[in-house]
């Protein structure tokens, strides 16, 4: 772990992972062979949802078995899912939102992290706690790039990774907002391409991924 400050430590992995796919994993023997396909696809930087079950278990799998690959742990909620994140080793949490809770547990811990925000308000909130790299979910349903251009006007120093409704269609559009430090999304591994073991598939995908997208 670098003796970077945690905002820039979290503004750092988004800015070279590009794309974090976000991931659900139904069953552990999933984790490591998904893991290592995208790591062969070159996208390293993985969010490990707490979506289901298996996900601790997961985590902790690739964390051992792929060391190649930066995890990072979603769909936080709350201060004990965080306390969770930072034991099993994660390098990043991120949140589909925040609450006052999450924010002064975040805050007090050392795991690099980013809350998630849609209105202007939740971003305020997010900045009195000491978070400027942001989640923006969900990012098409909640105005789009619209949105996170209107949000640039009174927030300029604010970066983002967002996620929800991103895919191979619209990856480059939202990569190319100079507030955009990366993009997440579930496009690289579909849930049929994971329970069929179709790791030849999603390596090809995060290639071409890996191609054709790039930082602002
Ligand atoms: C997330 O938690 O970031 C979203 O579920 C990802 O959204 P997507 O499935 O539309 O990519």
């Amino acid at each position: 772990m670098t003796a970077l400050p945690k905002q820039q430590q979290i503004a750092a992995l988004f800015k070279q992972a590009v794309v974090i796919p976000v991931l659900t994993i139904e069953k552990v023997e999933h984790a490591v062979p998904l893991a290592k396909a995208l790591v062969a696809g070159g996208v390293r930087t993985l969010e490990v949802t707490l979506r289901t079950d298996a996900a601790i278990a997961a985590a902790k799998a690739i964390i051992v078995e792929v060391p190649e690959a930066i995890v990072g742990i979603g769909t936080i909620v709350n201060a004990g899912d965080l306390a969770r994140a930072a034991e099993l080793g994660a390098r990043f949490g991120i949140s589909p939102g925040l609450t006052p809770e999450l924010l002064k547990a975040a805050a007090a811990s050392d795991l690099p992290f980013a809350p998630g925000i849609a209105t202007a308000s939740e971003l305020m909130q997010a900045l009195a706690a000491g978070f400027e790299t942001l989640k923006f979910f969900p990012a098409e349903q909640a105005g789009g790039i619209k949105a996170l251009r209107a949000l640039a006007g009174p927030f300029p120093h604010v970066r983002f990774c967002p996620t929800g409704g991103i895919g191979e269609g619209n990856a480059a559009t939202w990569l190319s907002e100079p507030n955009v430090l990366c993009v997440g999304g579930s496009w690289l591994c579909p849930v049929a391409d994971i329970r069929n073991g179709n790791w030849a598939g999603i390596t090809a995908m995060c290639n071409s991924a890996m191609k054709s997208l790039k930082p602002a």
